[in-house]
């Protein structure tokens, strides 16, 4: 048996996932099982766990101080990413979200304008508002016909050349929609960037997930040749399944931005935690053969999904990503029922803080929990976000419960 099919009970644990007052405020269904935040059912490799262990038996968690966790890096990037990075150009930060912030305040001031590309992660949305940044949000238009998002670049030149952005947070590969970008792509949007003087921020927190025979163009490596502002972030949280370590490296595209990234960090006393870096430091030196067996597991589950939706005459579709463990559904064919349902049973489709009409009709109908459409933007309401890095087991469990919900709108 593979060890990815052991199913772990998680529910004992502080895990946000499976926290039933999160999940009832979405879902309204406490009970329902859940396919919504980001971190994966597996265990994080035995290396990581290992090194952990090792501080805990120590038992004193003072202060630490490593001299080469930016070269444990920099190896992990040239292996996986054929990415040879100077380490003199890397700043290490607690998590990701905390460097895009760090970044975005460092680099624009109140009032100016950041290209956002959407459908997006809702916590980038977060971030600007909460810094008083002006989003301009950068549409990636939807195919249904072949159920893929696509890159529009004349829609990016025209947002450039009227609001004169001062940053494009970028996301590669793209949170929810999957997309692993080409080089090509890379390449255009770099030069977009570059004519209009905007800096680019570049989470590739999904980066080392892209699946086998699938590249990932890292924007440093190509805005080196433009000679492009650029910070490429990266993180082993959503690789190691070790998100609750806050752990993330900037890569700066000049020695000038690091000592500037590097200074503010100093000066509001931000450091990555012992144990997050040194579970960091485990997964990048040790992890490598874990994690390929998990693309592999996750390229199955992809199969998996496809399959149940199938077997189920369901239709929903899978949006089919590149690269992670999450994915959007689309339920347009199901979405002016469910709207109805709602107006005729008002009361099981209450807005308790959180989600949309979807994420409800599921929670209630299919006992599954899913980050309805509407946390991306406007207009995506009529998707929902699966994280399938569990047991296929639990992803048949999961297709099945939507499928069940789906069955009763007939
Ligand atoms: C694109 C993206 N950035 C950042 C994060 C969160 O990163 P962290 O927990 O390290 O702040 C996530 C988590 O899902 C994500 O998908």
């Amino acid at each position: 048996m593979n060890t990815l099919d052991t199913i772990i009970d998680r529910s004992k644990t502080p895990s946000a996932k499976y926290n039933k007052t999160l999940i009832s405020s979405f879902a309204n269904n406490e009970d329902a099982r859940p396919y919504w935040v980001a971190d994966m059912d597996f265990k994080s490799p035995q290396p990581v766990l290992d090194a952990i262990k090792k501080e805990l038996d120590d038992g004193i968690l003072g202060y630490p101080s490593f001299n080469d966790t930016k070269r444990i890096f920099t190896s992990f990037a040239l292996k996986r990413h054929n990415w040879q990075i100077d380490p003199s150009l890397v700043v290490i930060s607690p998590g990701m979200l905390a460097s895009v912030a760090l970044l975005i305040e460092l680099y624009s001031e109140e009032g100016d304008t950041v290209i956002l590309p959407f459908p997006s992660y809702k916590p980038f949305v977060s971030i600007l508002e909460g810094l008083n940044r002006t989003i301009i949000p950068w549409n990636l238009p939807f195919d249904r016909s072949s159920s893929s998002f696509h890159v529009d670049m004349d829609s990016l030149e025209r947002l450039c050349a009227q609001h004169d952005p001062s940053i494009l947070l970028f996301c590669s590969p793209h949170n929810p929609t999957g997309i692993v970008f080409s080089r090509q792509q890379i390449f255009k949007i770099a030069t977009i960037a570059k004519e209009h003087d905007m800096m680019v921020i570049s989470d590739e927190i999904h980066a080392d997930l892209v699946y086998p025979d699938v590249v990932h163009t890292p924007f440093n490596t190509v805005s080196k040749e433009i000679d492009l502002r650029c910070a490429t972030c990266m993180a082993p949280s959503k690789t190691f399944n070790i998100a609750g370590e806050h752990f993330s490296v900037i890569v700066c595209s000049s020695v000038e931005m690091r000592r500037k990234v590097s200074r503010r960090q100093q000066s509001l006393h931000i450091a990555a935690d012992l144990l997050a870096t040194v579970s960091a430091r485990a997964a990048y030196q040790h992890g490598s053969v874990w994690l390929d067996q998990v693309l592999i597991y996750l390229q199955h589950n992809i199969e998996v999904i496809r399959s149940t939706l199938k077997q189920n005459g369901s239709a929903i579709s899978l949006v089919v990503p590149s690269a992670s463990f999450i994915a959007f559904l689309d339920c347009s064919a199901i979405y002016d029922k469910v709207a109805l349902d709602a107006l005729n049973h008002p009361d099981i489709y209450k807005d308790r803080g959180d989600g949309g009409l979807l994420s409800r009709f599921f929670g209630v109908y299919g006992n599954v929990a899913m980050n309805d459409g509407t946390w991306f933007g406007d207009g995506y309401e009529k998707f929902v976000r699966f994280n399938f890095a569990c047991p296929s087991e639990k992803v048949i469990e999961g297709i099945n419960g939507i499928c069940t919900a789906e069955r009763s709108l007939s």
